[in-house]
């Protein structure tokens, strides 16, 4: 018994998927320990002192239908596989078998649980990536951007701001966040971008929102590229609920990839008539190139009574509709970006900060991302054996 223990060990040791949880002596212990560890898997010989496998399984398959058993036995013992399987075992090893043999059961029958149980093994849950952009300067797009962050932190989300406006970024300077690591720091030293690299270049902000932000010159601008963007995307998406880029006015090969990957594309848009003329270039370009325009929500940002076109002229002249209506509040505004500190978190009744805390809201409702931002690792495959 003790030599068949450790023949299976050693045939599992070098598999990484494969991990063994526990042993047992016999049937009762392994009964006992199943109960402790819930392992994926369980392997048990047919004969077992006190409580045998067929019985053993037979037990497990009641109380535990998650736990998969695996009998085994020695040849000329055919006959048990009948009752093994009727026992409630999923499959059976005749000794003696190969590690082949034992490595390919153990992963055919627990496929076959998870394939019914596609709930449990999903991928992982991803970022929501939401990109403020527009073609044209001082809409609002890093005003925006940092509210809606610090909107989603207070509502528990765990929020990396990116500033990708690389060349004049402001999110450090709004949030008077001293800009002592950047992105430049990321990939100046042109190694591979790992999430541990990452994470040593980002800053905790106080508010709560996590900042990667943008090099302190505008000569480093050039030395981040799209593949950067993606790179970092790909290593932190499951970490956080919300990605939150703020842009440049600019669309060349860098924001497209950040404008591809986003789940939300924030369109800002004010009431002047630069804006407007802007914005409906920008549309044109996107469809142009066949971007998914579905992904666009038009953002109505310093929205001001009688200036000569309002909401619905804006909507007619662009074809689509807005997503949502932050007023003009330009005391607030200005307050909040000369103390550094976000007016939803400062002035959080302000017609302005209820604005983009409404946005936030719906932003949750919609949110697939997870609720601690902790990636749920699941455990593969353990494995417990008996006998
Ligand atoms: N809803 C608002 N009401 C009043 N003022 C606003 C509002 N939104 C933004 N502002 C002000 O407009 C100015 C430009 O805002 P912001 O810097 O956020 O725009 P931007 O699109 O990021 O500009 P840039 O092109 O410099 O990146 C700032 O002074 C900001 O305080
Ligand atoms: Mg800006």
């Amino acid at each position: 018994m003790d030599e068949l223990r450790s023949n299976v060990r050693r045939m599992l040791n070098n598999q990484d998927n494969i991990r063994i949880v526990g042993e047992a002596r016999n049937g009762r212990e392994a009964l006992e320990l199943v109960k402790e560890l819930q392992p994926h898997v369980v392997l048990m010989d047919i004969n077992m002192p006190e409580i045998d496998g067929l019985k053993a399984a037979e037990m497990l398959a009641k109380d535990f239908p998650n736990v998969q058993t695996v009998i085994m036995s020695i040849q000329g013992e055919q006959e048990y596989f009948r009752r093994a399987m009727k026992a409630g075992a999923k499959d059976f090893l005749i000794k003696p078998f190969s590690t082949n043999d034992l490595i390919d059961t153990i992963q055919n029958v627990f496929n076959k649980w998870v394939k019914d149980r596609p709930e449990l093994f999903s991928e992982e849950p991803r970022a929501d990536i939401l990109t403020f952009f527009a073609t044209k300067g001082g809409v609002g797009r890093t005003t925006l951007a940092v509210n809606l962050a610090a909107g989603l932190v207070s509502k528990g989300k765990k929020v990396l701001l990116i500033d990708a406006s690389l060349q004049f970024g402001d999110v450090a300077i709004t949030l008077n966040q001293p800009a002592k690591r950047t992105i430049y720091h990321l990939v100046e030293s042109g190694e591979e971008i790992t999430l541990g690299e990452i994470e040593k270049n980002i800053i905790k902000h106080e508010s709560g929102i996590d900042l990667l932000l943008a090099p302190k010159e505008p000569a480093f601008a050039e030395a981040v590229k799209s593949e950067h963007f993606l790179k970092i995307i790909e290593n932190v998406e499951t970490l956080y609920n919300f990605i939150i880029f703020d842009m440049p006015p600019s669309i060349t090969e860098k924001e497209l990839a950040i404008l591809d990957r986003s789940t939300m594309v924030l369109l800002v848009a004010t009431l002047e008539i630069s804006s407007l003329k802007n914005t409906k270039i920008c549309l044109k370009t996107f469809s142009d190139i066949n971007f998914d325009l579905s992904k666009i929500k038009l953002i109505l940002n310093k929205e001001i009574p009688n200036v000569g076109f309002g909401k619905e002229d804006l909507e007619s002249g662009l074809a689509i509709p807005v997503y949502a209506t932050v007023p003009m509040e330009a005391e607030i505004a200005q307050r909040s970006l000369n103390h550094g500190e976000a007016f939803v978190l400062k002035s959080p009744a302000s017609a302005i900060a209820r604005s983009i805390l409404g946005m936030a809201d719906r932003l949750v409702g919609t949110t697939t991302g997870p609720e601690t931002g902790k990636s749920a690792i699941f455990k593969i495959k353990d494995l417990l054996f008996g006998s």
